[in-house]
C-alpha cells in the first residue's frame, strides 16, 4: 500500500525512522515533493544564474616531470581561490571509477529493509551508517539525498563490517587515492613554508571515510536541494561525481577569482576526480587556503550518485594555525581546539554555509 504523507510526522517516520529514504518517497510514486523538502526561497538554486567553472583539470602525472612548478602553481592557486579543483592522471584506475558509480546505484536499488539495517540506531557496525539528509532533526527543510557512510579504521575491520555490496570497490578506491592525497598535501604545505614530514601528513589524514551519496530524481528540482550550502569539515575531500552535474561552488567575497559571491558549477569531466579543501586546511593555513562553500542541485530526469572520500585528523588531535604561517601573518585568525569539539558542533547543526568555521575563529 502506498504510504500517506498527509502530515509531517508520518513522512518523517517513513523516510527517516523506517529507513525508506528519499528513494522510498520517489518509488511510492509522488507527483510533487512533500512540503518538508521545499527549501526557503533563498536556498533554492537558480540553474540559469550559474556559470561553469572553466578551469581545466590539473594533470597530476606532470608533478614528477619538467612541468612540476607549473602544476604546483595550479594546485596552490586553486586552493587559495575557489578551494575546488579537478584532477586527472590521479592514480585511481578509470575502470574502478565506473565500478564505484555502478556499485552506488546497485546499493541504493536494494529493498529499503536491506539498507535500513545500517541506520545509526541499529547498525551492526559503529563504522557504517545509512541515512538521509544531513541532520533531519534540525533542518528547516530536508535535503533530497540518501547516503551510506563507511568509516575506515583498518582493512580487517572494513572487510568485516562494511556492507558486502560496497566493500571491495570502496576499499580499493581508498587504497588507490591516498598517495595522491598525500602528494597534494605535500604541495600545499610546502607552499606555506613548512617542510612537511611524513608524520605530519599522517596526522592530517589519520581518519578516512568513504560515502556513497544518492540523489533520486526529483519532481520539483527548483524547490529542493540535494545538499544545502556547506563546507566539508576535514582536511581534503576527494569526490567522484557522475555525468549528471549539479555541484556548485561559491566564489568567496574576498577572492580574486571570477565574480564574487557567485556560484559556479564544477562540470563533470570523464575520468576526473574533484578535490576540495576542508575546514581544517583553512584553519592550518590561517585562512590562506579556502574551504569551499558548495551545494548540490537535484534533477528531474535521472538519479545522481557521488562518492566522496573525507580525510581528517584523529578526533583527539589539537588543531591550530601553523606557527610558520602565523609568524609570517602576524596574527592567528583561529584559536587552538580539539577536533572532537569542532566535529560535535559541525554534526549537530543543519548545513549553513561556512558558519561551521565560526567555532574556530579567534
Ligand atoms: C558532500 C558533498 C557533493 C556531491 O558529500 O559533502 O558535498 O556532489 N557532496 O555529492
Ligand atoms: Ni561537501
Amino acid at each position: 500500500m502506498a504510504p500517506s504523507f498527509d502530515n509531517e510526522s508520518s513522512l518523517f517516520n517513513f523516510v527517516v525512522r523506517d529507513g525508506n529514504g528519499v528513494k522510498g518517497i520517489v518509488d511510492s510514486g509522488i507527483s510533487k515533493v512533500p512540503q518538508a523538502y521545499i527549501q526557503p526561497t533563498a536556498e533554492q538554486i537558480d540553474k540559469k544564474n550559474a556559470s561553469n567553472c572553466e578551469i581545466p583539470p590539473i594533470d597530476l602525472s606532470k608533478l614528477n616531470g619538467p612541468d612540476h612548478d607549473e602544476v604546483v602553481n595550479q594546485i596552490v592557486r586553486a586552493a587559495e581561490t575557489l578551494g575546488f579543483f579537478q584532477v586527472v592522471n590521479h592514480g585511481v584506475p578509470i575502470q574502478l571509477l565506473d565500478s564505484l558509480k555502478q556499485t552506488a546505484h546497485n546499493f541504493f536499488s536494494l529493498p529499503a529493509e536491506r539498507k535500513a539495517v545500517y541506520r545509526k540506531e541499529v547498525s551492526p557496525s559503529p563504522l557504517v551508517k545509512y541515512g538521509t539528509s544531513f541532520v533531519p532533526e534540525k533542518e528547516r527543510a530536508l535535503e533530497w539525498k540518501d547516503y551510506i557512510s563507511m568509516a575506515y579504521t583498518n582493512d580487517d575491520e572494513a572487510l568485516q563490517q562494511w556492507p558486502i555490496e560496497c566493500r571491495d570497490v570502496s576499499l580499493e578506491y581508498l587504497r588507490t587515492s591516498m598517495s595522491m592525497v598525500r602528494n597534494l598535501l605535500q604541495v600545499l604545505l610546502e607552499n606555506l613554508g613548512v617542510k612537511p614530514e611524513d608524520s605530519m601528513i599522517d596526522v592530517l589524514v589519520d581518519k578516512k571515510m568513504v560515502n556513497m551519496n544518492y540523489y533520486p530524481t526529483c519532481p520539483n528540482p527548483d524547490l529542493t536541494v540535494g545538499v544545502g550550502r556547506h563546507s566539508d569539515m576535514g582536511t581534503l575531500t576527494i569526490l567522484l561525481q557522475d555525468g549528471i552535474g549539479g555541484l556548485y561552488v561559491k566564489i568567496e567575497e574576498d577572492s580574486e577569482f571570477g565574480k564574487k559571491g557567485e556560484w559556479v558549477e564544477i562540470p563533470p569531466v570523464p575520468g576526473a576526480l574533484v578535490i576540495n579543501v576542508g575546514d581544517m586546511i583553512q584553519v592550518l593555513s590561517n585562512g590562506k587556503y579556502k574551504s569551499a562553500e558548495h551545494r548540490v542541485r537535484t534533477t528531474s530526469t535521472k538519479s545522481r550518485v557521488s562518492i566522496p572520500i573525507f580525510t581528517m585528523p584523529n578526533a583527539t588531535a589539537k588543531i591550530a594555525p601553523l606557527p610558520e604561517v602565523v609568524e609570517k601573518d602576524g596574527n592567528a585568525l583561529y584559536k587552538e581546539f580539539i577536533l572532537a569539539d569542532y566535529m560535535k558542533n559541525f554534526f549537530s547543526n543543519a548545513h549553513d554555509g561556512k558558519k561551521s568555521l565560526d567555532f574556530a575563529k579567534n
